[in-house]
């Protein structure tokens, strides 16, 4: 709300059509997944002035690019106006779920029921988990109207005691008893998505929002010193395992995959290891990928030397001093040899002021990675890899970056939603 970029925008009116005006240069919906999924796209990337119909265009590929990476389910949108509100709801959930999740939040094992193993509680979905919490605080409140009560900070290490007035429980009509409780949650800071109407209609989407930001807000779990607890099974999934997990989930899979292994058991029962499980992923991973580039005309098969080859006669061309020797080239950990093959297929998209070249610190390094991730979303390149993959060199997702450009180039892809 208090970006610079936005100020203009807010408040909007609900009624009538100015959040789609709002999201009209493609800038907003830049900034909402950021915000979902902090440090998704750079700033830098983002074209704020003198917009015209293709530097807007360029915005939108941004937003659609980078919310595919965090798991979106994304089609064209341009013109639809309940697709647009389809993806904003997306976008909206990934940020609100981010914490509802045991090896992010250890709190939450306080939701374990007697009887109730922790992986029986690991595999519940987000959505599970918000119903478990709810449930839990109300064993000790009765209704949904004294869950503010249960949970509001009462001082001490919680935070400063917040007052909540429980007389708007006898209130007999549902849409005041509603609005009275509303006004108690937003002594917690936590009134936002619902209107009192959307609380009796048992509108799902928004009650469930308005249900996660008090999570967020005020969990109010304390993690049970329980000695019987196997704790080595709260290791958080590894960026790759995300990866892999955002890829699935932007293709569509139903239902949404919250965790990569538990939520596809029935599916892999063939597979007897589940050690080779992620290599499987990374299979489908590296043909979908590379199924743009199949046909390269003359039968001819892409594979690795295939592609590095393209890269460094693409960079000869156009004059670059980088050249790529393999995906496990140390080089590309400065991020200068995807920045000038962008350039070299995007004449004029990469700044090159924002780029710096020589004596790089880990923090130029990342600086580098980001822009390069973002510029090239922004000219459509459907890219997956995290900043993280090219500062380490990750070969095989230096591999979907290279192939996944080498696509633009080549004209393959013209825009992948479109
Ligand atoms: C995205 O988030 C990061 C970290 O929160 C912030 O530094 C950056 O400026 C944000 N970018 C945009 C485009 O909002
Ligand atoms: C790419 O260029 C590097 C450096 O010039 C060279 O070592 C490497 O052999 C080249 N690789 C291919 C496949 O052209
Ligand atoms: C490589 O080219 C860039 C400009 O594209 C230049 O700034 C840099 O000094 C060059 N590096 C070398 C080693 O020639
Ligand atoms: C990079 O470091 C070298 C040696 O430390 C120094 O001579 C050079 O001026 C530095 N270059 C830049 C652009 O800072």
């Amino acid at each position: 709300v208090n970006d610079p970029d936005c100020k203009h925008l807010i408040p909007m009116n609900p009624n009538d059509d100015s959040l789609f005006k709002s999201l009209a240069d493609d800038i907003l919906l830049c900034k909402m997944i950021n915000l979902s999924e902090p440090d998704t796209i750079d700033e830098r990337a983002i074209n704020k002035k003198k917009l015209t119909p293709f530097t807007i265009s360029e915005n939108l590929n941004l937003a659609l690019n980078s919310a595919s990476a965090v798991g979106c389910t994304v089609v064209n949108i341009k013109g639809k106006p309940h697709l647009v509100l389809g993806l904003l709801w997306q976008i909206i959930k990934v940020g609100l779920f981010a914490d509802i999740e045991i090896s992010r939040n250890e709190a939450l094992i306080a939701l374990l029921n007697e009887g109730e193993e922790l992986e029986e509680l690991m595999n519940l979905s987000p959505e599970e988990l918000l119903l478990q919490w709810v449930n839990y605080h109300l064993t000790n409140a009765e209704c949904l109207f004294s869950s503010p009560n249960q949970i509001a900070p009462k001082g001490g290490e919680d935070g400063p005691a917040i007052a909540i007035d429980l007389s708007g429980i006898n209130e007999k009509n549902d849409l005041k008893r509603a609005g009275l409780m509303l006004q108690e949650a937003d002594k917690m800071g936590c009134k936002q998505f619902v209107t009192p109407a959307d609380v009796v209609s048992g509108n799902l989407k928004l009650n469930l929002a308005f249900v996660a930001n008090l999570f967020n807000t005020y969990p109010c779990l304390h993690k049970p010193n329980n000695n019987d607890i196997n704790m080595n099974l709260l290791e958080g999934e590894s960026k790759e395992e995300r990866t892999f997990r955002n890829w699935m989930n932007s293709l569509g899979v139903n239902p949404y995959v919250n965790h990569l292994y538990s939520d596809l058991a029935d599916a892999l029962v063939n597979f007897q290891e589940f050690d080779t499980y992620p290599a499987l992923v990374w299979q489908l991973m590296r043909r979908y990928t590379l199924n743009v580039l199949s046909d390269l005309g003359e039968g001819e098969k892409v594979n690795n030397e295939i592609i590095i080859k393209w890269v460094n006669q693409t960079l000869k061309s156009a004059n670059k001093n980088t050249s790529i020797s393999s995906f496990k080239d140390k080089s590309i950990s400065t991020s200068l040899p995807v920045l000038d093959l962008i350039d070299a297929i995007a004449p004029n998209a990469i700044r090159q002021e924002m780029i710096k070249r020589e004596n790089l610190s880990d923090e130029d390094k990342l600086n580098n990675a980001k822009y390069a991730i973002s510029v090239a979303r922004k000219i459509s390149a459907w890219i997956y890899a995290l900043p993280d993959d090219l500062i380490e060199v990750k070969p095989k997702m230096v591999m979907t970056v290279f192939a996944c450009l080498m696509g633009k180039g080549l004209n393959r892809i013209k825009n992948h939603f479109t």
